[in-house]
């Protein structure tokens, strides 16, 4: 096989919002992007492959004040819980960053600054918006509320009806309200800055990035055609509007240089921090970044779900050409994961999650596997189903591959200290032949992301291996003295022909490709060594266990029907009565535990019992109130705590609560907060609402701690 130039790439998967934890169709992202990955670093070619939490926006900066922390705070927790994922599933980004780095603040100026000055991209115009007079806030649609105007549901929200699917603009609603404060929202003008994506220049380039050169998928393509609205006689004037990318304060996000008050929206900075975070990678590890962009051979494509293909085909390659950046080799567009036929819901979540499959200790390359054979270059969703899955892992990866193993290994072992004999009569090697042979197919189909006609392929071609341990029988040739020398031939083959089919399935299961490396006794396996065969003589090591089958109760486990508990009872004796205890099924929105702490960690946390003596509301904070707490110490503590939502002040004074009564004072905006109350509430509060003070059982103390 002859080996391509080495090229450099610079591959993303999108930046998944820092609102929540992974969920299964993250997971299926990195997954598509990690084996493409993978697959190029096998043919020599040099990757780097970035991700970031996408931090910014209202929707994170409200959780936030709900979860009575700083922004990024919130972002930080769940950018905590990435790292354990990632490496669960065997994904290996070189760098995960945010888009609250200082990189995307500067790059993200630096490429506004570009528009407005040498692209003469940027405009104002004043436009009219619902405004929220308690919450001081411009209210994006989703943040009104009303009575749908054609079918009188009420409590819809601002841009569609889910009672009759009717769509509108928030100020077609009855009665509308804010969603945040209920407040009956005012009309209220600001003046916003555009991308003036409706430029003759811009659509002529996005014409030409987009439909030239067959780049994107044809369905992506069929999109895009449509959304730049091209007419048979090539004169039609584009469909594409100005892109409004200003959101005034209070906002989490990047400010707008020369304009007070006003942030970039979201959408604007976030996918420059697929740039942001390959810098803070390049700069952390000594490269040169502006000279790896500046590279004209270097290339850069996109990992991306199909709802965000306008913003990942329109916007960003226009923001990149006209700021005077490389532009997108191309962008990837996957559909969705379902499970079991079901749409994933955001408040729901899949019933399967990623943390629970890895708590399970199911193994992530089953995963892997599964989603790779079903995944293929279109824009098409894909199911996971629990007895394909178990089908899948069982009778392809285990049956018709690792077998191969099990079956050689152990006489080769046994019976020839590890030496294997591969002195044969290459040119007459049918089977080996063809086996290598198709090589060049199975690497066209993983660069053209046909991971499921690749692992096909190799499936078939597992099935011929299979057939030839079939036809050869080592298990009766070693019964037969006479038949030693073609015991070990017809072994060698197999570990051969296993060793092939290893590097082939070496992107999809990396770990498992490392196992089997140490087991023959070999480097790394890359694409080359295809045609590097086991030298004669070579010694393997001993047959070590590669891969378990999969257990049917395991995704029963995974999925836990919420009638079927599959905790084990724990069985509790009483007064001699016995009663069994069953677990309720795992709650709705259960948020993965943090990582494991020793007994030392804990007790840096000083918990105090601590008495409520006051309780008022902050002036001017719609979340806060103000405790007054005595813990014993001798002195009171004054201590602001984001639950105003849920208690009034009286119904708290005179109470007992939990204090954390050693954390660092904090200066607020309203004063010095000196600790903080204990309460519970959901990861999601907003699909989960409520808040709750912890009390103590009776006969507690102020002063008492607790541990
Ligand atoms: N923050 C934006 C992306 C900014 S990129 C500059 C975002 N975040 S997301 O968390 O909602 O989604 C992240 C990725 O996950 C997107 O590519 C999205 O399409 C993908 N998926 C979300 N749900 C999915 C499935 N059910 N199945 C597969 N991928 C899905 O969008
Ligand atoms: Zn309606």
């Amino acid at each position: 096989m002859s080996t391509p130039a080495p090229r450099q790439l610079f591959v993303t998967t999108a930046l998944p919002y820092a609102n929540a934890a992974f969920h299964i169709g993250h997971i299926m992202e990195y997954i598509q992007a990690d084996i493409w990955v993978r697959f190029q670093r096998m043919q020599g070619h040099e990757v780097h492959f970035v991700c970031a939490d996408d931090a910014h926006g209202a929707p994170i900066m409200i959780a936030a004040e709900k979860a009575g922390v700083t922004p990024q705070e919130f972002v930080a927790r769940i950018a905590a819980g990435r790292q354990q994922h990632l490496d669960g599933f065997q994904i290996g980004f070189d760098n995960w960053s945010s888009t609250d780095s200082p990189e995307n603040h500067l790059l993200s100026q630096e490429i506004y600054r570009r528009l407005r000055d040498d692209a003469d991209l940027i405009t104002t115009k004043t436009i009219n918006q619902f405004y929220d007079p308690v919450k001081e806030m411009f209210l994006a649609d989703r943040y009104i509320k009303g009575t749908c105007p054609k079918c009188g549901a009420k409590d819809q929200y601002g841009d569609s009806c889910e009672v009759c699917g009717a769509v509108y603009a928030p100020t077609e609603l009855i009665e509308p309200y804010s969603a945040l404060t209920g407040a009956v929202p005012v009309m209220k003008a600001s003046e916003h800055y555009f991308f003036r994506l409706s430029d003759a220049k811009c659509v002529d380039f996005l014409r030409q990035w987009a439909l030239d050169d067959a780049r994107l998928q044809p369905e992506v393509a069929n999109k895009a055609r449509e959304w730049l609205d091209v007419k048979e006689d090539g004169e039609g004037s584009s469909g594409l509007g100005d892109w409004d990318i200003s959101r005034d304060a209070p906002y989490f996000g990047i400010e707008i240089p020369d304009a007070p008050g006003k942030y970039f929206y979201v959408w604007l900075d976030a996918p420059i921090g697929y740039l942001a975070s390959l810098k803070n990678y390049f700069d952390r590890t000594g490269r040169d970044y502006d000279a790896f962009m500046a590279d004209p051979t270097t290339e850069q494509y996109h990992f991306i779900g199909k709802d965000i293909t306008y913003f990942h085909t329109l916007f960003w390659p226009a923001m990149l050409k006209f700021s005077g950046m490389k532009v997108p080799n191309n962008v990837f567009v996957h559909g969705f994961i379902t499970v079991s036929g079901e749409k994933m819901s955001k408040s729901r979540g899949t019933g399967i999650s990623p943390l629970r499959y890895l708590e399970l200790g199911m193994n992530p390359e089953w995963l892997r596997y599964y989603i790779a054979a079903k995944l293929s270059a279109k824009v098409e969703d894909i199911d996971f189903n629990p007895d394909d899955f178990v089908a899948r892992v069982n009778s392809d990866l285990i049956g018709k591959y690792i077998n191969i193993a099990s079956r050689a290994a152990g006489f080769i072992t046994k019976r020839f200290d590890g030496a294997v004999a591969t002195d044969w009569a290459t040119a007459s090697d049918v089977f080996l032949f063809n086996l290598r042979d198709v090589a060049t197919q199975v690497s066209a189909l993983y660069d053209h992301r046909e991971y499921g006609k690749a692992l096909r392929l190799i499936m078939e071609q597992a099935d011929t291996v299979n057939a030839y341990v079939d036809a050869n029988k080592p298990w009766e040739l070693a019964k037969d003295p006479a038949r030693t020398a073609d015991l070990q031939e017809v072994c060698s083959r197999l570990l051969e022909a296993f060793r092939i089919l290893t590097i082939y399935l070496k992107p999809v299961l990396p770990a498992l490709a490392t196992q089997v490396e140490a087991l023959l006794n070999i480097a790394p396996l890359t694409w080359n060594d295809v045609d590097n065969p086991l030298p004669h003589g070579h010694v393997v090591n001993g047959y070590t266990h590669l891969m378990t089958r999969v257990e049917a109760k395991m995704l029963d486990a995974l999925f836990e029907a919420p009638t079927a508990p599959v905790a084990a009872p724990t069985v509790v004796v009483t007064d001699g009565a016995i009663t069994e205890h069953v677990a309720t099924p795992l709650a709705p929105g259960f948020e993965p535990l943090a990582p494991e702490i020793k007994i030392d960690d804990f007790a840096k946390i000083d918990l105090r019992i601590a008495k409520i003596v006051a309780c008022e509301a902050v002036e001017g904070s719609d979340k806060l109130l103000r405790l007054t707490l005595d813990a014993g110490e001798g002195r009171l503590r004054n201590v602001f705590s984001g639950i105003k939502s849920a208690y009034r002040p009286e119904d708290l004074t005179g109470k007992l609560t939990v204090m954390v009564a050693n954390l660092a004072p904090r200066k607020m905006k309203f004063g010095i907060s000196e600790g903080m109350v204990l309460a519970a509430s959901a990861a999601d509060v907003t699909a989960q609402p409520g808040i709750y003070v912890l009390e103590p059982g009776p006969g507690a103390v102020p002063g008492m701690r607790v541990r």
